[in-house]
C-alpha cells in the first residue's frame, strides 16, 4: 500500500480486494449537511486483517456502513469510489447491494441481540440467507447452518439451531452472528467492535475464533475497535481515524514501533498495555470535535501538544514514514526546516 490520492488509480492488482478512494459520507440534516467521513482512501488486500482505530465519534462505523450500503437517510455517500471485486459499490442500486450484503461482504456488530430477530429461531435466521444466497434447499441449508455453528465452536449445535436469541448468552449470540456472517463464504468480513459488549474471557475466545477462521478461510477482515491490545494481537495493518479522516496508516509492526501522528501517540499513551508496565496512563486532553464544528487546518490541532501556527491554518498532506506507513501531520516538515535553519 502506498499513500493514496483520489486521482491516481493504479492498474487492477489481483491481490487487491477493496479499493476505497475519496469516500465522503454526509448526513443531510434539515439545516445543513454534516460530513462524517471526509474523503478517505485505503486499500485492502486479500486475506489481510486491517484494524480501524480511533476514539468514539471519529467515523469508523459510518465508514463500515458506507461500504456495506447500510446507511439510511439522512446519511448518504456523497462522493468517492468503493471498488470491490471490480464493481463500484457506491453506484449500485439497493437491489444489487442486497445481493452483496451478507454474501460477498458480511458485517458483525457490537451488540448481537439487536441484530437478531427475537421472534425467530436461530435456525431460521441462519437458514434463510443461506437458502437465498447459496440457492440451497431446506435440508441442505440446515446442514450448512449446523456446520457453521460447529465451526464457531458452538456446543450442541442442534439445540442452538432450535432456540431463540434470548435463550443464549451474549458470547453465544456473538458466535451465532459470526456463523451467520461466514455462512455464505464472504470474501470480506467487517467486524465493528465485535467484542466490546462481552466480558473479557468471552472476548478472548471470540478473537481467537476470528483468528482461526481467518487462517482457515483466508478471509479479509476489517476489525473496528478502540482496543489497541486487540489490534496488536490481530491486525496486519492499522488505519487511524480522527474527525472523519485518516491521520495515520501503516503495517502494525511499524505503527506500534514508531507511532508518529500525535493522535496515534496519544491513543497509545492512554491505553493500558499488559506487556509493558506504564507508570501512568495519559488520556488525550479534550474531546473529539462535533461534526458541526470541525477545526480548520489539522483537525487534531486544538488537542495536540505539538501544534504550531501552520497546524491551525492548513490541513497537512501525507508524509511517507516507512515503506507501508504514512501520516498526515506538519511536524516532519517543521523538523526539517529547523534542521536547515540551525545547520
Ligand atoms: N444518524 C446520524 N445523524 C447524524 N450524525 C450521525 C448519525 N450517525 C452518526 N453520526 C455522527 O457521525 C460521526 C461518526 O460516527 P461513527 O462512525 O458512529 O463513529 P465511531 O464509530 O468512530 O464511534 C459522529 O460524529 C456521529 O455523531
Ligand atoms: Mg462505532
Amino acid at each position: 500500500m502506498t499513500a493514496v490520492s483520489a486521482q491516481a488509480l493504479p492498474q487492477a492488482d489481483p491481490s487487491e480486494l477493496l479499493r476505497v478512494r475519496g469516500l465522503t459520507t454526509r448526513f443531510h440534516l434539515h439545516k445543513k449537511a454534516v460530513t462524517a467521513v471526509d474523503g478517505i482512501s485505503f486499500d485492502l488486500k486479500r486475506g489481510e486483517v486491517v484494524a480501524i482505530v480511533g476514539e468514539s465519534g471519529c467515523g469508523k462505523s459510518i465508514t463500515a456502513f458506507s461500504i456495506m450500503g447500510l446507511l439510511s437517510p439522512p446519511g448518504r455517500v456523497d462522493s468517492g469510489e468503493i471498488l470491490f471485486e471490480g464493481r463500484n459499490l457506491a453506484k449500485l442500486s439497493r437491489e444489487e447491494m442486497r445481493d452483496i450484503q451478507g454474501n460477498r461482504i458480511s458485517m458483525i456488530f457490537q451488540e448481537p441481540l439487536t441484530s437478531l430477530n427475537p421472534l425467530l429461531t436461530i435456525g431460521f435466521q441462519l437458514d434463510e440467507p443461506i437458502r437465498a444466497h447459496l440457492k440451497l434447499g431446506k435440508a441442505a441449508a440446515r446442514e450448512r447452518s449446523l456446520e457453521m455453528l460447529r465451526k464457531v465452536g458452538m456446543p450442541r449445535p442442534e439445540a442452538v439451531h432450535a432456540s431463540y436469541p434470548h435463550e443464549l448468552s451474549g458470547g453465544m449470540r456473538q458466535r451465532v452472528m459470526i456463523a451467520m456472517a461466514l455462512s455464505c463464504n464472504p470474501s470480506l468480513l467487517i467486524a465493528d467492535e465485535p467484542t466490546t459488549a462481552l466480558d473479557v474471557t468471552i472476548q478472548a475466545q471470540i478473537l481467537e475464533l476470528m483468528k482461526d477462521l481467518r487462517n482457515e478461510l483466508q478471509m479479509t477482515i476489517v476489525l473496528i475497535t478502540h482496543d489497541l491490545g486487540v489490534v496488536a494481537e490481530m491486525a496486519d495493518r492499522v488505519i487511524v481515524m480522527y474527525g472523519g479522516q485518516i491521520v495515520e496508516q501503516g503495517d502494525t509492526f511499524s505503527l506500534f514501533r514508531n507511532p508518529s501522528h500525535p493522535y496515534t501517540q496519544g491513543l497509545l499513551n492512554s491505553t493500558p498495555n499488559i506487556h509493558e508496565l506504564k507508570d501512568k496512563l495519559e488520556p488525550i486532553k479534550g474531546t473529539v470535535p462535533p461534526l458541526t464544528n470541525m477545526p480548520h487546518g489539522c483537525r487534531f490541532h486544538p488537542r495536540c501538544p505539538h501544534a504550531f501556527e501552520k497546524c491551525v491554518s492548513a490541513a497537512p498532506g501525507w508524509v511517507d514514514l516507512h515503506d507501508d506507513h504514512q501520516m498526515r501531520c506538519w511536524l516532519p516538515e517543521k523538523k526539517e526546516r529547523s534542521l536547515h535553519e540551525h545547520g
